[in-house]
């Protein structure tokens, strides 16, 4: 379902440092990964490049047989909005819109009807524990809320590939054993394919394999 192969990425101009180098990976349907690795290794790059939103300069990401690194900006926007969600590790919530708008984002964005938004939206932060948070804004929730809120909106229109940064950075332990369980649930229950960056032993162990990213590769 996801399959990435010889994927490479540098940055900074005249001396540009090598952040990735022929990572490959690969996920089957239902199948659940934890990345771990020191800070500044590349973990976020790496989600960034699996899910389009930066380019590599080497390598591929295969994902539901299609070429991401080979699309261009409209479809890779598409491709994300459709079927990918993500926890980024700054959470990005818009400061403008209430929880409940800001977690029914994904299914605004694919055309789905007000009505059955603000339903699916509800739902959505009912299991995060956050029910009755939809009208407040970002502002009023704490740092733990927000990162609630915002698994909410990655899980709401159901992605076949769920893309985790640190979700638990802000979290208590009940609440992060919580979120852990939604997000295994909403991989193995869509049959989805899910990827969780970390650097909780906790978390990782929330996964079905953990693989580590040092500057040789990405390793079991
Ligand atoms: N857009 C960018 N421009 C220049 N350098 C970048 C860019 N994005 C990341 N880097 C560099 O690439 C390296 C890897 O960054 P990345 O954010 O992927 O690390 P990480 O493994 O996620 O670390 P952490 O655990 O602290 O979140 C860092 O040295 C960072 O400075
Ligand atoms: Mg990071």
């Amino acid at each position: 379902m996801l399959k990435v192969a010889g994927l490479s990425r540098a940055f900074g101009g005249a001396r540009p440092r090598q952040v990735l180098r022929g990572i490959g990976l690969e996920l089957a349907s239902g199948e659940y990964v934890a990345i771990v690795g020191e800070s500044g290794v590349g973990k976020s790059t790496l989600l960034n490049l699996i899910a389009g939103l930066d380019e590599p300069d080497g390598g591929s990401v295969i994902f539901d047989g299609v070429d991401i690194t080979a699309l261009a900006e409209p479809e890779r926007t598409l491709l994300r909005r459709r079927r990918m969600g993500f926890v980024f590790q700054a959470i990005h919530l818009m400061p403008h819109l209430t929880v409940v708008e800001n977690v029914a984002l994904p299914l605004a964005l694919n055309g789905v009807a007000p009505r059955e938004r603000a339903a699916r939206a509800a739902l959505a932060l009912a299991e995060v524990g956050l029910p009755d948070a939809g009208a407040s804004f970002p502002r009023q929730l704490s740092g733990g809320e927000m990162q609630r809120a915002a698994i909410a909106r990655a899980l709401v229109h159901r992605p076949r590939l769920l893309l985790a940064d640190e979700p638990t950075g802000n979290l208590d332990r009940d609440s992060a054993d919580h979120v852990l369980a939604l997000l295994r649930v909403q991989v193995k229950r869509e049959g989805a394919a899910g990827i969780l960056v970390t650097h909780s032993a906790r978390a990782a162990a929330s996964a079905d394999r953990t693989l580590t990213l040092t500057a040789d590769g990405l390793r079991g």
